[in-house]
């Protein structure tokens, strides 16, 4: 698997309808995101970032085009199979952490993998995994408000970690932290990827995060424009 695209995006448009109007979110978008990379997606407010993420998250329905996801076809998957890959392959971080704010760091970890089914004692290995990957085993027991904002997105890291899924998809996640808090965070995603594999794609606005990526990718009014290497 490893030396394939994570996505491979072909002639991907997509419109969203208000009453008459139509407005053209991404235009004829065709690009490969490598594996095991961190990825990251630039532009301007309203050029398409989240509507991107968002069909790659399987969350937005696809209209034209093709998306595959290493060499399976995802464009036009049932809701069950949707479900399925969004349950086990790709994992979820949100620039407002999304916590549940009555749970446990290690309860907010938990929870989210009971939808696998996974037995006790493995859901167990995989939030001790995740919490000590992020450096908050010691504070396992503490509530979101408990935490600094640093240390909810770390948990909210770790949610998505203990999926072990393919991908971690974060739309603008560092938006919400300070920079230096912000930096702290990419530090970690940029060690996650070189240490376990998994690959990143994340939306910013922020020069400090684009930095970080492998691979950027800067859209314009729905078009990439640009793809930089580092
Ligand atoms: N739910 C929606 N309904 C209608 N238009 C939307 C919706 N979400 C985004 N748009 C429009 O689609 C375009 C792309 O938006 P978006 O993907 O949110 O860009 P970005 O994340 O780069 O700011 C913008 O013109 C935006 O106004
Ligand atoms: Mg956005």
């Amino acid at each position: 698997m490893t030396n394939k695209n994570l996505f491979t995006i072909k002639d991907l448009s997509f419109c969203y309808t208000l009453g008459t109007q139509k407005i053209e979110a991404i235009r004829d978008i065709s690009i490969d995101i490598p594996s095991q990379s961190l990825i990251t997606f630039t532009g301007p407010s309203g050029s398409g970032k989240s509507t991107l993420l968002n069909i790659l998250g399987l969350i937005e329905p696809m209209q034209e085009g093709q998306i595959l996801f290493f060499d399976e076809e995802i464009s036009h998957l049932s809701e069950r199979k949707k479900n399925k890959l969004r349950k086990f392959k790709i994992g979820f971080i949100f620039q407002q952490f999304h916590l549940i704010p009555v749970l446990t760091a290690e309860e907010n970890v938990k929870y989210f993998l009971s939808r696998q089914k996974l037995p006790r004692i493995e859901v167990k290995r995989r939030s001790k995994e995740a919490l000590e990957s992020v450096g908050l085993w010691e504070h396992r027991m503490k509530k979101p408000t408990e935490l600094s904002g640093g240390q909810r997105q770390r948990v909210a890291i770790a949610r998505a970690l203990a999926k072990e899924p393919e991908v971690i998809i974060a739309d603008e996640p560092t938006a919400s932290l300070d920079q230096e808090t912000g930096r702290e965070i990419m530090d970690l995603l940029r060690h996650l990827v070189r240490e376990k594999g998994v690959s990143i794609v994340l939306t910013t606005h922020d020069p400090m995060v684009r930095t970080y990526a492998d691979t950027n990718f800067h859209l314009q009014d729905g078009r990439v424009i640009r793809e930089e290497q580092s």
